[in-house]
This record gives structure tokens, sequence and C-alpha cells, in this order.
């Protein structure tokens, strides 16, 4: 981020104009155009994108296969809504998700405009399914701004405040989070403790018969990417198979290759009732939904999940682009690949920056987590941000998720100079900021995560 004098008018006309709820404010880039993982801002200045559209860029910007869709669509068929009638390309895409998650039954999608759509369509199919009420899902879990799944999230207490009461009958447990247990144990001596605590809450607190569904994610997302072992996952599937609950995933952000896989699911075995989409799948056009047992999705009757824009052909084109090119050019190894290369190379560093306390990661989601102390683990807020804004002004953009965890979520394309660049940038930033280069003031006016 060099000079931003022209973008710095589109900011202060932005802050007149358009309601500030809508945002998490890092710094300001007006960006104006975008190719593969490179952002152009107002000012001219070049960007590698280690944020991908918070995800949403598996192919990177404006992927030629991805322009192509929108232009050829455009010719043929803007809008024409699955709520009135049909059109096939939303077929064609549906008939290749329910191919992708696990699970030896009919599958069918239903489809929505954003995750956190996704998410409110996955609490009624919950209920409406089980004909029960109850739900359990997880603090620090990110689910989305709408009210439902603002009720399902237990991330912020800045974003809930004021806007109670949520919607009734959902369970908030503890997390699977490793690096900062709740409960002072190691992994895996712990014994899993927060399986036991869920199922001492299911024992004198929710009846399980009551509950309709065990709904997370795979992978902490915004929380910052808190990976929790495998054998939890697993421990959630059993309680659910056990009580008749239904195993819902949230693979918004971890789903369409970014973790190595499809869905995360496939890699651990795991055969989850229903499955969020969104984010990746969507390429940063509106799409998501939720990919689930058929015996589930036919119990929600017309017209319980309809939306006049849900399902656009031009939409549908893109996301049928994008698992394309995803399949021709062996994206998902590729950016295993790459993502391994970039944990590597961010456990090098870890060694000359006190700053890092944890990497963790898998595939092209990756997160640094920043710590004032090794021992507390205490979050390093306040410098995470510092060097989100010292690496926009070395030319990456970078930010952050959890309390002070660097995202790094690029397309899986990157190349190998992209990676390198954007490495050497952090690196600095890390040094900039240990070295008290970067005052306090210069980011007291942002709003991160
Ligand atoms: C895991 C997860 N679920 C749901 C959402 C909400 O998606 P959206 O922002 O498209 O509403 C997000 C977005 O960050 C997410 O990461």
């Amino acid at each position: 981020m060099g000079v931003v004098k022209k973008g710095m008018k589109v900011v202060h006309r932005d802050r007149k104009a358009i309601g500030q709820a809508l945002r998490l404010a890092y710094y300001p880039v007006v960006a104006v155009r975008a190719e593969g993982s490179k952002v152009w801002d107002k000012d001219g200045n070049e960007y590698i994108d280690f944020l991908g559209g918070a995800a949403a860029l598996p192919i990177g910007h404006r992927h030629p296969a991805v322009v192509k869709a929108i232009q050829e669509q455009a010719d043929q068929l803007v809008h024409y809504p699955p709520l009135y009638g049909y059109h096939e390309l939303a077929v064609d895409l549906a008939e290749k998700l329910n191919e992708l998650p696990r699970g030896d039954f009919t599958k069918r999608t239903i489809y929505q405009l954003a995750g956190a759509a996704a998410m409110d369509l996955t609490v009624k199919l919950a209920r409406v399914g089980t004909k029960r009420p109850k739900i359990i899902t997880f603090l620090k879990g990110y689910y989305g701004a709408l009210y439902g799944a603002l009720s399902l999230s237990a991330f912020s207490t800045i974003q809930r405040r004021y806007l109670g009461p949520f919607i009734p009958e959902i369970y908030h447990v503890p997390f699977a989070d490793c690096y900062r247990c709740i409960f002072k144990q190691e992994y895996p001596n712990c014994g899993l403790a927060c399986l036991d605590y869920l199922k001492t809450v299911l024992k004198h607190l929710v009846p399980p018969e009551e509950v309709a569904a065990i709904i997370t994610e795979p992978v902490g997302s915004d929380g910052g990417y808190i990976f929790p072992p495998v054998e939890w996952l697993k421990g959630l599937e059993e309680i659910c198979q056990k009580h008749g609950m239904l195993f819902a995933l949230d693979e918004i952000q971890t789903g369409c290759g970014r973790c190595g896989s499809w869905f995360l699911s496939e890699q651990y075995n795991l055969v989850p009732d229903l499955t969020a989409f969104g984010k990746g799948f969507s390429a940063g056009v509106p799409l998501s939904g939720v990919i689930g047992r058929a015996s589930v999705m036919d119990e929600l009757k017309p017209p319980s999940a309809i939306g006049t824009g849900i399902a656009n052909p031009i939409v549908c084109a893109v996301a049928l682009a994008v698992i394309d090119v995803i399949r021709k050019d062996n994206l998902i190894e590729k950016g295993k690949k790459m993502g391994a290369y970039l944990k590597k190379r961010f456990e090098e560093m870890k060694r000359d920056h006190h700053l890092i306390g944890d990497i963790r990661g898998k595939g092209m989601l990756i997160g640094v987590d920043l710590v004032k102390d090794h021992k507390t683990r205490e979050p390093a807020r306040l410098e995470a941000s510092k060097v989100c804004w010292r690496a926009g002004e070395l030319g990456l953009i970078l930010t952050t998720l959890g309390e002070s965890v660097l995202r790094v979520c690029p397309a899986y394309n990157l190349s190998q100079s992209e990676a390198d660049h954007a490495l050497e940038i952090i690196d600095n930033a890390l040094s900039d900021v240990e070295r008290g280069k970067i005052p306090d003031s210069t980011v007291a006016s942002l709003s991160p995560w």
C-alpha cells in the first residue's frame, strides 16, 4: 500500500454513504482490478492477495473460465428464479455437488445466497427433519450474521451486542481448541475433556432425544483456524448416531478443496447428514446451500427455503466453471503442495519471530497465531493488526481471524514467486512490528475481527 490518496477519497465517501456494520476494517485498499492472486488499487498499487476474497477464490480472481462462464451465460439467460420455474444449470450443479460429501445414501442440494443463509437453512432442516427443537453447537464458532446463523455463532460478543433475543434452544459448549484449552489440558493426555463436557451436558441439562442436531465447523474458521482432533469430530458423529441427532457440518470455508479434499469430512472419514457450502464454490458470487440426506431434505416442504435471487443461472455457471477448472488443473493437489510449503516456511520463520506462537493449517487454509507470551499464549491482538497494516504497506493483503491469527487462504494456483514474495513481506512486517517501528496510532481507528 503505497500512497492511497485517491483511495482515501473513496473511503471518506464510503463512510458517509454506507453503514459501517458490514465492515471489518483493516486498511484502505480500494480495489479497481484483480487477476489471479494480484489486486490493484485506485492509486495503482499492486498487492498479492492472501485473503483470497475471504477464502472464496480457490482459482483466483477473474479466472478466464469464470469470466467466460459469466459472459456466455449473460448472453443467454440472466435471471429465471428456480422459485417459479426451472433451469438446467441449477440441476447440473446440484448433481455434481451431491456426489461430493461422503455417505452411501441419496442426497439433494438446496441452494441459498450466502453462507449465513445456508446455516439458517441447516437449523430449519435439522428441526423439521427430526421434529426436535434443540441444537448443540460450539463456543468460538462463526456461522454468519443472519439471525439463525448469528444465534449459532458464539465468536464475538461485540457482534451479538443488543441483538437478542436470539432464536431459542441453541446450546453452546466448548470447541476442541487444543492450543487454548479452556480445561488447561494437553491433547492427547486430556482424553478429550471437551467431549466429556458435552456428554455431561447431555446427561444433566439437555435431553438428547430433544436434540435435532450437532452443528459444527470441522475447523473453527473465523475463531482462528482452530483444528480440532479428528477423534473429537468422530466423537460428535458417534453421539449423533447414538441419539438420533443429525450431524451437520459447516464446510463453508473448508469446502471446495481448500483443505486438500472437496470437503474436509472426506479426509476425516466423516459422514455428515448435512453439509453447508458457500464461499469457494461461489467464487465470490452469491451462492451457498446445504447438501444433505434426501430423507431430511424432503421433510422441508415448499416454500420454506425460497428466495428471488437463489441459484441464479450466472451464479450456477460460475460454480460449474470453478469445479471444472479445479478438476482439470488438479488444483486441490497443487493447493495441498503449496499449502505444505507455506506452512514449512512459517515454521522456519517462527525461529526468528517471538510473536509467532503457533502455526495451524491444512492445504490452503493456514493460520499463524501471534502471541504476547509463549507460555500464557495471550493473543497479540494489537501486534497482529500492525503486522497486517505493515504487510499492506509492503504489498500484501493480509488480515486476521480469531483474536490474533494471521489468515492465509490464497488461491490454490498461487505461483511460487508470489508465495515467496508474500512470505518475505510477512517476515519483514513481523520484524518491523517486533522492533516497535509501527506506532499504536497507525491501527487505532481500525476494526479488525
Ligand atoms: C465457517 C463459516 N460459516 C459461515 C460463514 C458465513 O458466510 P457468509 O459470510 O457468506 O454469510 C462464514 C463466513 O466467514 C464461515 O467462515
